[in-house]
């Protein structure tokens, strides 16, 4: 089956695992697996910006990883500032604006100051998002919007009646984007872990076994090819 490019999701979410266990197959290092995980990164991103895929998040480091032993943590973000410093020309060539899911006041400051770059010289790019989520939980996302909309409340800027679901997601890290369409997992595990709670409540889900380290272009396609055989009704029924 050839893929529909009439029907291309509009936003990709990809949880990215499997990097250790890649590694340790290998009689390698944990972090050699995030290695090589980068760049399936960078393969990723470009066939997304080829499909014309609007937005895509990609689930670099969560709330949760900090637990991660200190040189693992701290070789996950020299491979961020490594990816950012290696393909922000690329990027802007390419007018992909980066935004960034998470809250980055506490990384350390080289990598804040790399990310912080990154998102001032794309922040006029529209072809694609990429959302990269950095100490990112979606329980810390909707309990930071529901203390942002309180905020507003109490500050006379809305009232309670007029909160709806399209009003919330405003104060979302994922305001103004398209809402999650397919949501992809490698590397054999069925679970969402604390990525991006909200704006899954329609979106399709897509599990292989593929670590992510070997995970293609060819991959993605695959994934793609079986969310256009899905029916989406969103609690509607078939015509
Ligand atoms: C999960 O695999 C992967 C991560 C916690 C890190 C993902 C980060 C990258 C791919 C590289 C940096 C990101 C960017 C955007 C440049 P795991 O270590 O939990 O694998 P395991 O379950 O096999 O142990």
């Amino acid at each position: 089956m050839d893929i529909d490019m009439t029907n291309i999701p509009k936003h990709i979410g990809i949880i990215m695992d499997g990097n250790g266990r890649w590694a340790k197959r290998r009689g390698l290092p944990r972090t050699l697996g995030h290695r090589e995980g980068t760049k399936r990164v960078i393969e990723i991103v470009e066939a997304c910006y080829k499909l014309g895929v609007k937005s895509l998040s990609l689930y670099a480091f969560s709330t949760e990883n900090w637990k991660r032993p200190e040189e693992e943590v701290s070789k996950l973000m020299d491979l961020l500032i490594y990816y950012i410093e290696n393909q922000l020309e690329k990027i802007k060539k390419n007018n992909i604006k980066i935004n960034v899911l998470g809250d980055i006041s506490c990384l350390p400051s080289k990598v804040r100051l790399s990310v912080e770059c990154a998102l001032n010289e794309t922040m006029h790019n529209d072809k694609m998002i990429l959302n990269i989520g950095l100490n990112y939980g979606g329980r810390d996302e909707i309990i930071r919007a529901t203390k942002l909309v309180a905020k507003d409340v109490l500050d006379g800027k809305t009232n309670v009646e007029e909160i709806t679901s399209k009003v919330f997601e405003n104060y979302l890290y994922t305001s103004g984007q398209d809402e999650l369409d397919l949501l992809i997992r490698p590397s054999g595990e069925l679970r969402v872990s604390n990525f991006m709670l909200y704006q899954l409540a329609y979106s399709e889900f897509w599990f292989s076994d593929v670590l992510w380290p070997d995970f293609t272009e060819d991959v993605l396609l695959d994934a793609i090819k079986d969310f256009q055989k899905r029916s989406r009704r969103y609690g509607g029924i078939d015509e």
